[in-house]
Formats: structure tokens, sequence, C-alpha cells
């Protein structure tokens, strides 16, 4: 029997998957994998990290004060908005800026790859605020703002608090890429809550 917890994940996942299928089987974005960001985590499990906390905290929201978000654009925000492609560790004197000019790169490289809509790209650009100083201007921009602050906390003291949804959707992707190569993994029951 899963847990409540569990089935939250299960669900998060899913919803993850379905509105960004095309970034998350995409071998450009999944590139990500190959790079560290804060701790052990690599910048595609901080991505995901910081789409399941947006997630949550827009749910919070719309629950209490029915507020809408446009969840998709949400989530592939998120997804994409440390997608800078580069390891930020390597001592480089031009890494010394990597905190200011990331979200530019990350943008930039998100248009070239992926069908960006304005609102994602806010999400984008101005995740590094306060430390770059144009606030983002969207109530999806300022939540992955947040998550992205909480989840580098954890990421950085190493508390896990995300690999359980990060297993799940990296399952999906595995699933996805064995449907397109005709080898299909189990889909376990419970995956399909
Ligand atoms: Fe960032
Ligand atoms: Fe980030």
């Amino acid at each position: 029997m899963e847990n409540a917890k569990q089935i939250t994940e299960y669900k998060l996942a899913k919803e993850i998957f379905s509105l960004s299928r095309d970034i998350l089987t995409d071998p450009k974005a999944l590139r990500m994998k190959e790079f560290t960001q804060h701790g052990n985590t690599s910048v595609f499990e901080h991505c995901v990290a910081v789409a399941k906390f947006s997630l949550l905290i827009a749910s919070f929201f719309e629950k209490v004060f029915r507020v809408k978000f446009d969840r998709k654009s949400l989530v592939r925000g998120a997804l994409l908005h440390d997608y800078f492609l580069y390891d930020w560790h390597d001592p480089d004197p031009k890494n010394r800026i990597h905190g200011f000019t990331h979200p530019g790169t990350a943008w930039r490289n998100a248009c070239r790859d992926f069908d960006i809509n304005k609102l994602e790209a806010n999400i984008i650009r101005r995740h590094m605020f306060p430390l770059t100083p144009v606030p983002p201007t969207h109530r999806e921009s300022i939540i992955v703002c947040l998550a992205d602050k909480w989840c580098a906390i954890c990421e950085t003291f190493k508390i896990d608090v995300s690999s359980y949804l990060i297993d799940r959707v990296n399952l999906r992707i595995a699933q996805a890429e064995g449907l397109e190569t005709g080898l299909v993994l189990p889909i376990p029951v419970v995956e399909n809550i």
C-alpha cells in the first residue's frame, strides 16, 4: 500500500511529464544530467525538484485563494530555468559571474532548442532575483524563484526532498524511450493513478 506522500509524488511526476514530454525526452535537455548543480545534485534533478515545488506552491494558492496558474508554463519554465549546459564549478574566470549570467544563457539555449512562450521566458530570465536586479513579473515566475531557493538550500545541505519523484520522472522517460525503440518497460500499477 503506497502512502499518501508517495501517491502525491506519483501524481506530480505524471503531471510534470505530461506537461513537458517534449522537453524531458529530448537528448539536449537530458544533457542537464551531465552537470552538477548543488552538492551531489545534477542540474536535471534540481530542475525537476523546482518543477515539483512550483506545482505544490501553485496548488496551495489555487486551493486556498482560488488563484489560477498556467501550470504548463510553470513546469516548462521550471525545467528550463537552469538550462545553461556547462559546469559552473569549473575554475574558469568567466564562471565567477555565473550567478548573474546563467539566466540569460539558459533563456537563449531554451529559445534555440524549444518553443518558449513569453511566460516561460520570464520564469527563466528572472529566477535569480534578487541577485539579478530585475524582479519576476508574473505569479508563475515568482513561484519558480521561491521554489528555486528552497531546492538550492535542501540540495546544499543534502536534505532529500525530491529523489522519490525524480525516480518516477526518470522511469517515465525510460518508458517513453522504450516505446520509441520497441523495448517496453513494465509500468507499475500505481503509475496509472
Ligand atoms: Fe539558476
Ligand atoms: Fe536553479
